[in-house]
């Protein structure tokens, strides 16, 4: 039994495979076709889940999207009468998805009539919620997901009860925590497409001091339910407006706050106009008033569910600040949260959601690592490290066997070299956890300016994380519920602030990996090696790549190696150093508090 899960046609555009019960493979397209946020057709993606699985699209029994233009249609089409641009959105949408079938026989080159399998749509957030709760290790589990507009609809939760999900309640559009952080993102001068993470990050500096004004911008409602003052925004009347060209651009978000919000908050920032501490307080307040309204969400979903663990998806459940605070604010105990928590991991909900909604197979499958994306063979990557041509008097270039190349790579994190890691199989969801990685020694305050002078080129106030041998939790968190996937941020212990200091936030906070032996043994092990060396079994891990989606084949980590001043490249048993990498390059003084030029 093989079914396809395609994201298409929206952004974060992904593939999956789930084999008899068990997921294969699944890949955003951005991670093979080097656009970040890719939308449109993920052709390659699908390509590559197809030849992981060793099967032909004709193979394929069942392929599942995301989408359902037909759910909540009387509401849809109330809304379309009063707004002729919503209709025409509507139509183009589903004409778009009743195309599907030739779209994909196109891209293949095949006859349309050759695609044997049966198309389903499975609406957008429970998508979302299979995503979540098929793939968890829970029999029973409260299950919410919450984006900013899918299938009209911006939250739903249900209780999960073996092979099924039993829909509970549901907040449609106008009403959403997503569209209220876009649209505040924006206000606050950050307009590039999935921005919003930023902001989490300057939340940090700042104290809500606008919660008057906030609470008036989205307040929780009655018991499950929120609402937005409409009058704060413009998508409840000019609608949502998302575009790209093709699956080869980024999409672009239209504005979403209307003129009433700069008139009670002040003026919008400009995108390079220097952050102050009125912006602070801003996001302060932004970040608390969600949490604010999830609190109250997470606590009476738990009530009606009579639950004590939690599934979460949608864009919403990447905000790992809020979700550290889940296990304070609410009855739940244990959470999962898969790591491509927003749009791309539909399809893998889409997948499981026919396997177990539809089909009604039992479970047999939990996520337990993220590693389901392309991987390399060590002949593969000889082959790039010799295409490159590297000059051997600027490079130095060894193979080394697994313990002496662990102790080798963590001798240099503790040195304080920059390290590149690329090993296995590319994860799925937007954080590197220790396969596509850029790996340093986090005892150092000044290596979250140096990575950001030398590599990354991004804001100087977000934060870098830390990933932790996962034995080592409690000694240096306030929390021990296992972050496998960065997506919990907890608070450091006071004491060891000034043992981790590069990965610690201003807040004293950091969003963990917690690394165990059976996720990623080979992470685990350089993990352990790096304690041996300092005392201090974390590393500082950054995603490696510099504004570009993450590295996937060994020729753009060694494109990204020489071109950014990485000092080391780890890739399989391949160790390649620069010669002179840190010894002759004078650092210049940290940098002060300001956001970078690119
Ligand atoms: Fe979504």
């Amino acid at each position: 039994m093989i079914i396809l899960g395609i994201n298409a046609y929206h952004a974060n555009a992904s593939a999956a495979i789930v084999v008899d019960g068990r997921l294969i493979a699944a890949v955003e397209e951005e991670r093979l076709n080097r656009v970040k946020y890719a939308a449109g057709l993920p052709t390659r993606a699908m390509q590559f889940c197809l030849d992981r699985a060793g099967a032909k699209l004709s193979d394929v029994d069942h392929i599942a999207v995301p989408r359902d233009p037909f759910a909540r249609l009387g509401t849809k089409l109330r809304f379309a009468m009063r707004m002729p641009r919503f209709a025409l959105d509507r139509f183009r949408v589903m004409k778009r998805f009743a195309g599907i079938q030739e779209d994909i026989a196109g891209a293949f080159q095949v006859a349309p009539e050759s695609i044997r399998a049966q198309f389903h749509r499975i609406e957008h957030h429970t998508a979302h919620m299979a995503s979540a709760y098929f793939v968890s290790p829970f029999d029973r589990a409260a299950v919410l997901s919450a984006d900013g507009l899918g299938d009209f609809a911006s939250s739903m939760w249900a209780l999960g009860e073996g092979p099924r999900m039993r829909p509970l309640g549901e907040i449609t559009f106008p009403h959403s925590l997503g569209m209220y952080y876009t649209a505040l993102t924006q206000y606050l001068g950050f307009w590039k497409f999935g921005d919003e993470y930023k902001v989490m990050g300057l939340a940090a500096y700042g104290q809500p001091e606008f919660m008057d004004e906030f609470r008036r911008i989205v307040r929780a409602d009655k018991p499950l339910s929120f609402k937005l003052g409409l009058e704060y925004f413009t998508h409840q009347s000019q609608g949502a407006e998302m575009t790209w060209r093709d699956a080869t651009s980024t999409p672009v978000l239209g504005r979403l706050f209307s003129p009433y919000l700069e008139k009670r908050l002040g003026p919008t920032r400009m995108a390079e106009e220097p952050l102050t501490q009125r912006h602070f307080n801003l996001a302060a307040s932004m970040q608390a008033a969600l949490e604010e309204v999830l609190a109250a969400h997470w606590s009476a979903l738990a009530k009606a569910t009579r639950q004590t663990a939690l599934c979460i998806a949608g864009g919403v459940a990447f905000n790992c600040v809020a979700n550290g605070k889940i296990f304070d604010t609410s009855p739940f105990e244990r959470v999962f949260v898969q790591p491509a928590a927003g749009d791309a991991g539909l399809s893998v909900g889409a997948a499981f959601a026919v396997n177990h909604q539809v089909l009604g197979r039992p479970r047999e499958f939990s996520m337990d690592h993220a590693y389901w994306g392309p991987e390399y063979s060590p002949a593969e990557i000889r082959t790039a490290l010799d295409s490159a041509e590297i000059p051997s008097d600027e490079f130095d270039l060894q193979e080394l066997a697994e313990d002496p190349l662990l102790q080798l790579t963590a001798r240099h994190i503790a040195a304080g070299k920059i390290v590149g890691w690329f090993q296995g199989a590319v994860e799925w969801g937007p954080r590197a956890l220790g396969n596509r990685s850029i790996l340093a020694d986090p005892r150092r305050a000044e290596m979250k300016d140096i990575l950001n002078r030398r590599i990354k080129h991004r804001e100087t106030f977000r934060p870098f994380a830390p990933s932790i041998l996962e034995e080592a939790t409690a000694e240096y968190f306030e929390k021990t519920h296992p972050s496998p996937f960065m997506t919990f941020a907890y608070s450091v212990r006071p004491e060891k602030r000034s043992v981790i200091p590069a990965p610690t936030h201003v807040d004293g906070t950091a969003r963990l990996q917690t690394v165990s032996r059976t996720s990623n043994p080979l992470y685990w092990k350089l993990l352990r090696a790096v304690g041996d060396e300092t005392g201090v079994p974390v590393v500082l891990n950054t995603s490696f790549n510099d504004n570009e989606p993450i590295v996937c084949r060994p020729e753009e980590a060694l494109d990204c190696f020489r071109r950014t001043q990485m000092d080391i490249l780890v890739m399989g048993n391949f160790i390649l150093e620069k010669k002179s990498a840190t010894a002759a390059r004078s650092e210049e003084p940290a940098g002060g508090f300001a956001q970078s030029t690119r």
